[in-house]
């Protein structure tokens, strides 16, 4: 029998375990990165050791160990399900150029079913399929260290192809126990070997996955389950990423050393140990929902939801504190911000309306204080600080009942006024309505639509701003790379509309300033076609088009549906088609094979009032003309 651990004795153990195995234990890094402008928040353990998975000789050595906060603000929406939090500690170990596959599958492997206890039985993991157009091999050498490893524990280890989650979703498991993803398993800090950037460096990855049998799929996720499937039947714990590729524009390149790079989520792996695929349940979170409880005087079995979104956004927030974060207008003050307030509108929810924050957040506080330190060391200006931000919101909402009052002076309420409260003062629909009540205000009947009309035209505002700002990964960069992506789809019909369909792409290539696209043309575009082209592009953005995209077979793809390719690329059987679509069309206006990311619709290409231009047309060999182009 094992003794259950808690989530503090996983974190020691997994540290013990390596420096066992001659790592060198590194402090935490602080969730405001120092020499990275180009990312809000430190979201994963890898990142403050860019550098070092780069080349460069790291102080203690080439086997390091640490466990690493992390917040990723781009789930804040996601919080409230069982597994999703914006605040979590990454366990990670580092290999600069020492071991590789062979030790880090089974140390992995050993630690979580020698030293945590978890049920052999109830892993499974998936691998790297290999991807012909990137010129990657299948990750056959990680699956056989996988075999032998369940061989040796009497489980049958079935390997099956499922290559996408769109196909796992059709397929589902059939009985595997490692499965082979393209995209899923390739690891950088901002996706897949197609997305990522120049000068990224990634790799193959393999996951480990926990099943939970207690939950059950729904249709709503998919037909089937299959590890990648979000219903929470099976958990990721684990991700061992062989970073040895860099990214370059004419492909990818080995790194100078072969890394590994392991990230493990702690509180995931904690929910493991005491078998709930509830993640609030374990001894970081739990003690911190007794408290919401005990100043609500409901349960959690019953407010699940909103207490969930309490004790994440208290725990992110009381890190931000610790790190020197201050509640503001901007960049990491405001996502400190919105999730102060998010966590006072939601214990309002509860009835909590006397100040909170301090209780709460000492809770935190007293969870984090022994392995941490420093968390100790600012106590008083954690409390200071979320105090004082708790005190602001506070005012606003008796600002935002002046304002019931002035927008009540009709007599009614409309649905905007009150999506007006939620969203500028920050008041619960609730709040809204029995407060108009107790002030005798009509509401309109339909009230309830207009409101979340007004949602979601404010969803489709703030999804938009927050793909780009809030990224874990590379911050506004990866928004303005899929614009210029969209935008080279609308480019390539424009040129075919203006210029015929000999028009073929030879190459193109974006940075955060520019698209750059090579087509067939025989001779230098007129300033007329050039305004033309401008103006189809400009028009289509204007249109709205919806960017959507499905997987077919190459040659349904290229001969039935049309799908525009580039002159040269080679693909494998089955390719990605992203279609650009008006509403009420009852075809794209372009369809084109390639591997995304795009924007979700054109107009996000007009934000800030923006226009397409084409800056320099120019020869770029013989036959073939070149154009830069801008969104200003
Ligand atoms: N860097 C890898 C991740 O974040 C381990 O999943």
């Amino acid at each position: 029998m094992f003794m259950i651990m808690t989530a503090q004795e996983i974190r020691r153990a997994y540290l013990e375990f390596l420096s066992d195995k001659q790592h060198k234990i590194i402090p935490r890094a602080q969730l405001v990165p120092k020499d990275d402008p180009t990312t809000l928040f430190t979201g994963s353990g890898m990142q403050p050791l860019l550098p070092y998975l780069l080349g460069q000789d790291h102080p203690n050595g080439s086997r390091l160990v640490d466990s690493q906060t992390c917040l990723r603000a781009q789930d804040i929406e996601e919080v409230g399900d069982n597994r999703h939090t914006t605040f979590f500690e990454m366990l990670g170990n580092w290999s600069l150029g020492d071991y590789f596959k062979q030790e880090q599958i089974n140390w992995l492997w050993q630690f979580l079913t020698e030293v945590i206890g978890l049920d052999p039985k109830r892993i499974y993991v998936s691998c790297y399929s290999g991807s012909e157009t990137e010129g990657i091999d299948k990750d056959k050498e990680s699956a056989e260290i996988w075999s032998s490893i369940f061989s040796a524990a009497g489980i049958e280890a079935k390997q099956v192809e499922i290559g996408s989650c769109e196909n796992g979703s059709k397929i589902g498991e059939q009985g595997g126990r490692i499965f082979f993803y393209e995209d899923k398993n390739w690891w950088s800090r901002s996706g897949s070997a197609k997305t990522m950037p120049d000068g990224e460096p990634g790799g193959p990855d393999t996951e480990l996955f926990y099943l939970f049998p207690s939950v059950k799929h729904t249709s709503d996720y998919g037909e089937k389950c299959h590890v990648n499937c979000d219903c929470g039947r099976y958990i990721e714990l684990g991700n061992c990423v062989f970073m040895e590729y860099l990214k370059q524009s004419r492909g990818f390149v080995k790194l100078p050393r072969r890394n590994v790079d392991y990230g493990g989520g702690l509180e995931r792996i904690a929910a493991a140990a005491i078998d709930d695929p509830d993640v609030y349940s374990i001894s970081l979170m739990r003690p911190i929902i007794d408290v919401i409880e005990r100043l609500s005087n409901k349960s959690y079995a019953t407010h699940t939801t909103a207490m969930r979104v309490i004790t994440d956004h208290a725990r992110a927030a009381t890190f931000l504190a610790v790190d020197g974060v201050v509640p503001s207008n901007k960049e990491q003050g405001y996502v400190m911000r919105r999730l102060i307030r998010r966590a006072i509108r939601f214990a309002f929810e509860l009835g909590i309306e006397q100040n909170f924050i301090e209780e709460v957040t000492n809770s935190v506080i007293s969870i984090y204080k022994e392995d941490y330190p420093e968390v100790a060391e600012k106590h008083d200006q954690i409390i200071e600080t979320l105090i004082k931000e708790e005190k602001i919101f506070r005012q606003t909402l008796r600002k935002g009942l002046k304002q019931i009052d002035r927008l009540g002076r009709s007599g009614t309420l409309s649905g905007q006024d009150i999506f007006t409260l939620y969203d500028t003062f920050g008041f619960p629909l609730e709040l809204s309505v029995e407060e108009a009540f107790s002030r005798g205000l009509e509401l309109h009947d339909d009230w309830r639509d207009e409101f979340n009309q007004s949602m979601a035209e404010q969803r489709e505002r703030s999804h938009t701003a927050s793909k780009g700002a809030f990224k874990g990964g590379l911050g506004g960069s990866g928004l303005i790379h899929k614009k210029y992506h969209t935008a080279t789809h609308l480019l390539y019909k424009a040129l075919r509309e203006t210029l015929g369909d000999g028009v073929i792409q030879h190459g193109s290539n974006i940075t955060e300033e520019r698209l750059r696209f090579d087509f067939s043309y025989p001779k230098k575009l007129s300033p007329e076609q050039i305004k033309k082209i401008e103006d189809i592009v400009n028009m289509q953005i204007s249109n709205d088009l919806k960017v959507s995209w499905a997987e077919y077979t190459t040659d349904k793809a290229i001969n039935e549906l049309g799908a525009l390719g580039a002159f040269g690329d080679r693909y494998g059987d089955s390719v990605k088609v992203y279609s650009m679509t008006e509403e009420g069309a009852n075809k794209p206006y372009s369809l084109e094979v390639c591997g995304g990311p795009h924007v979700d619709r054109t107009s996000e290409l007009a934000e800030g009032g923006k226009r397409f231009k084409i800056i320099k047309e120019e020869s770029s060999s013989s036959g073939i003309r070149r154009i830069r182009a801008v969104l200003v």
